[in-house]
């Protein structure tokens, strides 16, 4: 495997069709679950989940009354995302596109991108590409936050991003948090960030 075949749906596509997507715990991250909880999107305003995979991030987020798009490449992710919705009894508006597109798909639209592990799963050489395509679909003032995985071994994905160098990604956003979480699943604690980033207004 190539690092640049993480840009194609097929190879995510695989995973999902050989059910072998072993970040999927089957429930929102906790973390992911409490920061959606602070407020930092306007209530019942507007979330891309980037990434989104079977979608636990995407209806919690609906859950609590947010406007959510569920951004994926791979339509097994998008399949696993409508069953997760159909069964918590929320609306999910799944969108099957690269997130690279969606600046241009959807310039200045929403009030929050909310990432888990997509920044991480893209090649660590289109990282600054892929933050310009957040930058670009958040309204002015909008919010970018999530976690981002710290794990420091080679290869991937996911691939390893360490503090100073989301810092220096971050530089065209105010970064409001960037910080070890302390409440991650067992298997990633101490080394997932909570990132809390915001376009200028
Ligand atoms: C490591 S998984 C994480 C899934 C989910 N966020 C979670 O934590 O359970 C990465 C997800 O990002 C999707 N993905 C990777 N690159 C993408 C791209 N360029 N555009 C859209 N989706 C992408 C993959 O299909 C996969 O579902």
């Amino acid at each position: 495997m190539s690092t640049e075949d993480v840009s194609r749906a097929d190879y995510w596509s695989a995973i999902y069709r050989a059910n072998d997507a072993g970040w999927d715990k089957g429930r929102c991250s906790p973390p992911i679950a409490r920061l959606l909880r602070e407020g930092l999107v306007p209530e019942g305003g507007t979330i891309a989940v980037v990434g989104c995979g079977r979608g636990w991030e995407a209806v919690e987020a609906a859950r609590l009354g947010y406007r959510v798009t569920a951004v994926d490449f791979a339509p097994e992710a998008l399949e696993g995302l409508a069953v997760n919705a159909r069964a918590a009894g929320v609306s999910v508006e799944p969108l099957l596109a690269d997130v690279f597109d969606l600046g241009a798909l959807r310039p200045k639209h929403f009030d929050g991108v909310l990432e888990h592990t997509c920044l991480c799963a893209v090649s660590p050489t289109r990282r600054a590409e892929y933050l310009a395509a957040m930058a670009a679909t958040l309204e002015p003032g909008g919010v970018y936050f999530g976690l981002l995985y710290a794990h420091g071994r080679p290869g991937g994905p996911p691939f390893d991003l360490q503090e100073p160098e989301a810092r220096a990604l971050l530089r065209g956003f105010a970064v409001e948090r960037l910080q070890v979480a302390q409440d991650s699943f067992d298997m990633r604690r101490g080394h997932e960030l909570e990132v809390v980033a915001r376009t200028a207004a």
